[in-house]
């Protein structure tokens, strides 16, 4: 599927459906829902004035109006113009696009929804309904037979203006970009365990990385031997599938332009000066627990444990959009955890990168473990910026329900910003405390520290307080992921199963941090 913006007029661009936002309220119809209305001699308006369609948010009707070239008329309501915002745009125009593919309308044309006078930024606006009309439409039919409704074969965003389509047309296409990049990381991790094996995971990366130009290491485990990393080998010992650590390394634009000057340069290219961000998602292909073996309830939900290394993968997807000023390095360390005959037991010892010794009380407590490595393999970018992705506790979903995903970072600056992005991008945070008072639980009489206390209170909170001894001082925020990465309800823009979270946070705060607040 495409979408694009395209200049033309509502009344007269030929489409299987089209889709016009409606506030709630709405007395005078103005812009495209004028023009379609007088077009239709009043369709619109007598919908209005029987009260059939108030326009509340996301209340949707599908017309069949005369006079117009589109086959139907899906209208979807905007809610109260004072709560109108990007995410609402967003939700309105998944839910149009979700209807259109469900009644096999081919090609769906729509407006930037909430655009007009008085309303959102055009662009913003523009942005959001690109990006709700691809993730709305989004199935996952990798392994059916029958996929349900053929999906639309485009969507175009209209505008009359030529100016302004001129100006929207970049907007559209980031919206697109950023959707797809979303839907990239959701294929991922819906993908059955036994078809994304860490091996798998990292031919991926390499995929992924090189189609977006970066540059992708994978380390295998004689390679995690030599540097020591004695975290991430402990939890994939029970899999007849080896762990790896996957870097995928993103030069800035003036590496790539050449700009720099040759004596700037480091061993491989890249200037030695470049500011580097560094993005660490988790990529446990399936989490059983181990030895310390999960419940059956739920259980093949695990294979969604790898949905921080989706959202990287995602990430990398996007960045030759942004044309960044600073190189991005994502480390994706990757294991199967499973019992079995070599597998680690409670009461083992284990040796991370960074010379701590780890004494293993629960091996389901084993995200924090490749995270402890990959913390310390992060280090050697000397970054002026860390943030992990980890579906990391269950208890981040008993504090927040699906609606957030916690930030627990002791950099306030690192907050807000990030704080900022889950604004704009819609995808929320919800900040929780990294006291160092969670720290004395997880003492060990054998080792430097345990990877569980045992104590499920304040799980989600002890889970980043492990975290917070590997990042040392490093300017590093944590994202515990698990309370969002996955649907259980449907929701417009996203139907049940993965949900590609932190793809468009994470592409919002590199995009600030490059160009400024939106
Ligand atoms: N991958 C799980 C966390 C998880 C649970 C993600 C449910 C999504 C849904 C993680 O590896 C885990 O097992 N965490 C344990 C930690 C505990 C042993 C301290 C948990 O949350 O129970
Ligand atoms: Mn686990
Ligand atoms: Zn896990």
């Amino acid at each position: 599927m495409d979408v694009l913006l395209r200049r033309g007029d509502v009344a007269t661009r030929p489409a299987g459906a089209l889709a016009l936002g409606i506030l709630e309220g709405t007395t005078t119809l103005t812009g495209a829902a004028a023009a379609v209305d007088r077009a239709t001699r009043g369709a619109i308006r007598s919908l209005l004035a029987r009260r059939d369609f108030a326009g509340r948010f996301l209340e949707i009707a599908v017309l069949y109006p005369r006079g117009l070239r589109a086959r139907r008329v899906i209208l979807v309501g905007l809610g109260q113009r004072g709560e109108l915002d990007t995410e609402r745009v967003r939700r309105a125009a998944a839910l149009a696009a979700r209807r259109a593919r469900e009644l096999g309308a081919g090609t769906l044309a729509t407006v930037a929804h909430g655009a007009g006078r008085g309303g959102l930024d055009p662009a913003r606006a523009a942005q959001a309904t690109a990006e709700g009309s691809r993730l709305g439409h989004y199935r996952f039919t990798a392994y059916r037979r029958d996929g349900g409704a053929a999906p639309l074969k485009r969507v175009e965003v209209l505008e009359r203006d030529a100016t302004l389509a001129r100006a929207l047309a970049p907007a559209v296409v980031r919206g697109d970009r950023w959707a797809e990049a979303v839907c990239l990381a959701r294929d991922l991790a819906n993908t059955p365990g036994q078809d994304l094996v860490p091996e798998r995971l990292a031919e991926r990366a390499r995929e992924i990385g090189r189609g977006a130009g970066a540059r992708v290491g994978v380390l295998g485990v004689p390679q995690l031997e030599r540097l020591g990393m004695g975290a991430i080998l402990a939890v994939g010992r029970g899999s007849v599938h080896p762990p790896r650590l996957i870097v995928l390394d993103h030069p800035a634009r003036a590496a790539r332009a050449g700009a720099a000057p040759r004596a700037a340069r480091g061993r491989k290219g890249t200037p030695r000066s470049q500011p580097t961000v560094v993005l660490i998602g988790k990529g446990v292909t399936f989490d059983t627990g181990g030895i310390s073996l999960k419940p059956r309830e739920n259980m093949h939900r695990m294979k969604y444990d790898m949905a921080g290394a989706a959202a990287v993968l995602g990430v990398f997807s996007a960045l030759p959009d942004l044309d960044l000023p600073f190189r991005v390095v994502g480390i994706i360390p990757s294991a199967e955890n499973m019992p079995g005959g070599r597998a680690i037991k409670p009461g083992d010892v284990v040796r991370s990168m960074d010379g701590t010794t780890i004494e293993i009380t629960n091996t389901d407590a084993e995200g924090r473990l490749l995270l402890a490595d990959a913390l310390g393999y992060a280090r050697r970018f000397a970054p002026a910026a860390v943030v992990d992705l980890a579906t990391l506790t269950g208890a981040i979903t008993l504090a927040l329900g699906h609606l957030a995903a916690g930030l627990f970072t002791g950099d306030d600056a690192l907050a807000a910003e990030l704080g900022a992005a889950a604004e704009t991008s819609g995808e929320r945070l919800w900040r929780m405390p990294l006291w160092d008072e969670y720290a004395p639980e997880m003492r060990s009489d054998t080792a430097d520290i345990l990877n569980s206390s045992g104590m499920r209170e304040g799980a989600a909170c002890q889970a980043a307080i492990f975290l917070k001894r590997f990042a040392g001082d490093l300017p590093w925020a944590h994202l515990d992921i698990a309370s969002t990465a996955w649907a259980t309800v449907d929701r417009p823009h996203e139907p049940r199963g993965a949900t590609g979270w932190g793809v468009r946070l994470l592409l919002e705060w590199l995009r600030h941090r490059a160009e400024g607040p939106a």
